[in-house]
């Protein structure tokens, strides 16, 4: 398409450029002004992590087509940063001192509402400030903070000094790594790509379980301008196959005679950037013969299912058990007992950040830059899969714009590694938002039987769980799931006898993963709608039979260990008890009003533990700390902050070890 040359303001400078008819305002910014403080969640207008202002409204930028902003004013989150802001840079402040910038992808687009909201209404309202932002999606805050945040941009008052203390843990900060978030630098896997790097995607499976076969590649590659190379299994220099378990390690980078789940890759093509991003995929010489597929836990583990893996019979992947006590015991000793069959189906994490990176050859290196929650997991599987050693790969982790457990798998790391393997150039690759849903991993589906049972002075007295987990196509994380729900299924109360089992079976869904919690979510739906239910026959308070029944210190858990300190489950629910009635309180009330409609408030409560590092296994780490002339203290530490506030909060307590202030660190 031809450009046309269009001039407009951009952050208050005239400027100019091509713009090609339908090119996207986001593309602009970013492409052609390194503007990459506009973020591209969706490309459909739905995160609104683009949000820019025009002639100061808050628009879309990936909705609109650049040659709309000709002769008009354009302003992004970096034009705001460098003094544009009606409140001098006191929004920023306040989105530092709230902790309203997570991961902080979605900030920018947060503080570009939020200034077309304060240009109108300096002091706005909650519900102004509610109505503003509502077109901008965060997956981290919450959205508390940020609208305190927003809310208190223009406060009277100063902003709250910083606690000068001489511990750090347990002091508030802000986070070290804040700045760049909130001023629109902050570079993630998309932000940092070479200009030249050629551009890959993937030809994906259009079925959950085909068989496939190649057309004349050559012949594609030769009259398909602009495309460069193609990569399918054969191209593999080492092991087609890679997993975060090393013991179930079972994931290819391209399928070879068969796909597991919709969205496989079977193929990659590589090319001049601007030529492959416009590239029909559906013209590429591959077709496809559909075969039956199992896609619920309960058809793959029947005998007649198809098998996805061998050696795992009935599409088993593996399994958790944790006994203790005598549970038909407990069961004849009760006075109660509550029992149900719970499912969960899959969650889609959407993170705001498309997986995106690039990859270049440096001599016998490879080095892969992406967004991550695990750069050394990469590295090895990186390495298994060049067929190199380990000192040959480098993984560089940008900013993750949110991650929530999927980015700590490999996705588009080992394409561009291979593409750039071979070719000797950088090759980049940005996943769209439907590619990243249809091909990373998910929540794992369940399906729990549980029953629980009590006396009649409101103590358990047996618990049993029976779990079965939806693990998709390939191992990822199942075998953590499975293992940890069986220790965590009881939740956070002492219960002596108790029996849980738990299995991971394989079907062509995409691979379930790790998502905040390992399944651990799962199990608590089951075990804390049980307490209600056994609450219920016995008369007593919910919150109240979760108070008799908590583990305290000394007590042991179901695997039998006894934490001798720091056991809060009893003190948090305590806590908790005047909000508790008040709550019951309001929403008796509020149905005395609403008698005459159909609708009824409720108000629930429930309680959960999660068991931090590996489950049953050491989980040891390294951290270096390094001193420069000028004094200051340099942190080297493996873990990726992906909004959980690591950089930070590791920073803290290692000033606390050397006795320094946390202020002296760099990371
Ligand atoms: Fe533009 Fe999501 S709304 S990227
Ligand atoms: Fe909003 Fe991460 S801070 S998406």
């Amino acid at each position: 398409m031809t450009d046309v040359t269009i001039q407009f303001e951009l952050n208050g400078e005239p400027v100019s450029t091509g713009a090609s008819a339908g090119r996207r305002l986001s593309r602009v910014l970013r492409e052609d002004f390194g503007l990459t403080g506009t973020k591209v969640g969706c490309n459909a207008g739905d995160c609104g992590a683009c949000t820019v202002l025009v002639d100061s409204r808050a628009v879309c930028a990936c909705m609109m087509p650049a040659q709309q902003a000709a002769g008009r004013s354009v302003e992004t989150v970096e034009g705001l940063a460098n003094g544009r802001s009606s409140c001098s840079g006191r929004l920023q402040q306040s989105f530092l001192q709230h902790g309203a910038a997570q991961c902080g992808i979605c900030t920018p687009g947060m503080l570009v509402a939020a200034e077309a909201l304060l240009r109108n209404i300096p002091h706005p309202s909650e519900q102004q400030v509610e109505d503003a932002i509502g077109g901008v999606l965060c997956r981290c805050t919450g959205y508390r903070k940020i609208i305190s945040a927003i809310m208190d941009a223009n406060a009277s008052r100063p902003a709250e000094p910083q606690t000068v203390s001489s511990v750090a843990v347990g002091e508030p900060v802000v986070r070290l790594d804040g700045s760049p978030k909130v001023s629109g630098t902050d570079l993630f896997g998309a932000d940092a790509l070479p200009a030249d790097a050629l551009l890959a995607r993937a030809i994906r499976s259009p079925c959950p379980r085909a068989t496939f076969e190649f057309g004349n590649i050559d012949e594609y590659i030769a009259k398909s301008p602009g495309v460069v190379a193609v990569f399918t299994a054969k191209d593999i220099p080492g092991q087609n196959c890679f997993g975060v378990i090393p013991e179930f390690v079972d994931q290819p980078v391209f399928a070879e005679a068969e796909t597991r789940f919709e969205g496989e890759a079977v193929a990659l093509v590589v090319g001049v950037a601007d030529i492959v991003h416009d590239l029909d995929l559906s013209l590429f010489p591959v077709t496809w013969r559909k075969l039956p597929e199992v896609r619920t836990s309960a058809s793959a583990a029947d005998e007649t299912a198809p098998q996805l893996h061998p050696g795992r019979e009935k599409n088993r992947l593996t399994g958790g058990f944790v006994q203790t006590g005598d549970v038909d015991e407990g069961f004849a000793a009760a006075s109660v007992a509550a029992e149900g069959t719970f499912t969960t189906g899959f969650i889609e994490h959407a993170y705001i950040e498309p997986e995106a990176g690039f990859a270049r050859r440096v001599g016998d290196r490879i080095e892969v830059q992406a967004c991550t929650q695990a750069p050394y997991m990469d590295r090895d599987s990186l390495a298994g899969l060049l067929g190199i050693a380990k000192q040959q790969v480098r993984v560089i982790p940008t900013s993750v714009g949110g991650g929530f457990g999927s980015k700590l798998d490999l996705s588009l790391q080992p394409f561009l590694a291979i593409a750039a393997w071979h070719l000797k150039q950088p090759v980049k690759m940005v996943y769209s938002r439907a590619e990243s849903m249809l091909s990373t991993t998910k929540r794992h589906p369940s399906h729990i039987r549980a029953k629980i049972a009590a006396n009649k002075n409101g103590k358990i007295t047996a618990m049993s769980v029976d779990g079965i987990f939806n693990t998709g196509a390939y191992a990822s994380w199942g075998p953590t799931v499975a293992n940890r729900v069986p220790i965590h299924a009881g939740g956070p109360y002492h219960i002596q006898n108790y029996r849980a089992e738990s299995s991971a079976i394989h079907t062509h869904c995409p691979p379930s993963g790790a998502f905040r919690g390992f399944g651990v979510p799962q199990s608590a739906v089951a075990q804390e709608t049980l307490l209600d239910l056994l609450a219920e026959q016995l008369q007593i308070d919910p919150l109240d039979f979760r108070i008799q029944n908590a583990l305290t210190n000394g007590l042991p858990t179901v695997t039998g260990q006894r934490f001798e300190s720091g056991v809060g489950i009893a003190a948090c629910f305590n806590a908790l008890k005047p909000y508790w009635q008040q709550a019951l309180e309001s929403a008796a009330s509020r149905n005395r009003s609403a008698a005459q409609t159909p609708v009824r408030y409720g108000v629930g409560v429930a309680g959960l533990w999660y068991g931090c590092g590996n489950t049953s296994l050491p989980n040891p780490s390294t951290i270096r700390v390094g001193l420069r002339n000028d004094g200051r203290v340099v942190l080297f530490q493996g873990a990726v902050d992906i909004g959980q506030g690591s950089n930070t909060v590791i920073s803290q307590i290692c000033a606390d070890a050397v006795g320094l202030p946390v202020e002296k660190f760099d990371l």
